[in-house]
């Protein structure tokens, strides 16, 4: 039963299809902590109707006090240890991590809805639908990465195309999007902690 720290910034419904996948025990994995850097993230609320611990952690604080990232970071890493969690998930959290969190927690993995070199960053979705709507894209799609401080750019664990409809409205699109990235991230989390459980003997 591997531990899991998920990390949100809004709604969550990634962060559900993790808790339904360790319920149904599709995932061997328990959930031990819920991370948010906001407060009315509903994600916290998804946790706590599921007996999961939470931790609001904002960066303002850390802002307005002038202190780095890096200490936002690192005293982020701290927090977590205590709960001892084996993998790191990723799932909506809005902020890129400095080595001073990856350091703590080299087994961190994200979750972007874009193939690998497409469309990094906030806004991966509708920049997506803006270039289908330009003739430029046929298909868009989604991968879950190993965290790297580049970016939206590490080793790709598995990633699922995501195919565009001519009468697509933005919304039609990003409901297609969540729905293929809730079936991606419990298959990479099921590939990830499959390679936990037994490392390659090369
Ligand atoms: C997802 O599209 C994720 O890929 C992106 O933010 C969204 C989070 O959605 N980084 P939710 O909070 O899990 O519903």
């Amino acid at each position: 039963m591997r531990r899991l720290a998920v990390l949100i910034s809004g709604s969550g419904s990634n962060l559900q299809a993790i808790i339904n996948a360790c319920k149904s025990q599709e995932l061997s994995a328990h959930i031990c902590i819920v991370v948010s850097n906001r407060k009315t993230a509903y994600g916290l609320e998804r946790a706590k109707q599921a007996n999961i611990p939470t931790l609001y952690f904002p960066l303002k604080p850390y802002n307005d006090a002038g202190k780095s990232r890096a200490e936002y970071d690192r005293d982020l890493a701290a927090q977590l240890q205590p709960y001892q969690p084996e993998l790191i998930v990723l799932a909506g959290f809005m902020h890129i991590f400095s080595p001073a969190f990856l350091d703590s927690f080299p087994n961190t993995i994200n979750l972007h809805p874009a193939l690998p070199g497409q469309f990094p960053g906030a806004h991966a979705i509708q920049e997506a639908f803006e270039a289908f709507q330009q003739g430029k894209i046929d298909h868009s799609g989604c991968m879950v990465h190993v965290v790297t401080p580049e970016l939206d750019a590490g080793p790709v664990i598995a990633t699922a195309h995501v195919p565009f409809a001519e009468k697509d409205s933005l919304d039609t699109f990003t409901q297609r999007m969540h729905q293929a990235e809730h079936r991606l991230l419990i298959k990479a989390l099921k590939n990830f902690i499959e390679k936990l459980e037994s490392p390659r003997l090369d």
